[in-house]
């Protein structure tokens, strides 16, 4: 079997969503002690929906592919689903990571759950669902 499913493969090939947003509405850096990997995850939204999000990853293939995937199922999506969004739920939509890299998808909700922080934090009115 291979080590990677076709789907991590693609989105790592091809990753969807890579960029910045200047004005967003929240951000979160995180990264991994131990490989040195950094992701960062910029969120624009709008009547508590995630109208837009773009990602920069400096990391291994999963970390890519995780981020790619993570920004395709909160893309359209209520904040509050968003917060609820897991690691697991990530490597599912992958088709699976190896075992040893489902840290990699750990980063991919960490990112999006501290970009989503950043946005209450900026606006102390809104009730925090999670
Ligand atoms: Fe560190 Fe994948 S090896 S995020």
């Amino acid at each position: 079997m291979a080590l990677y499913s076709e789907k991590v493969m693609d989105h790592f090939r091809h990753p969807r969503n890579v960029g910045v947003i200047e004005d967003a509405d929240g951000v979160g850096e995180v990264g991994n002690a131990k490989c040195g990997d950094i992701m960062k995850m910029y969120l624009k939204i709008e009547d508590d929906v995630i109208r837009d999000v773009k990602f920069e990853t400096f990391g291994c293939a999963s970390a890519v592919a995780s981020s790619s995937m993570a920004t395709e199922l909160i893309k359209g999506r209520p904040v509050s689903e968003a917060m609820q969004l897991t690691n697991r739920a990530v490597a599912e939509a992958l088709d699976g990571l190896p075992a040893y890299k489902m840290h990699c998808s750990v980063l991919a909700e960490e990112a999006i759950r501290n970009a989503l922080d950043d946005y209450y934090a900026r606006h102390p009115e809104k009730e925090k669902e999670a």
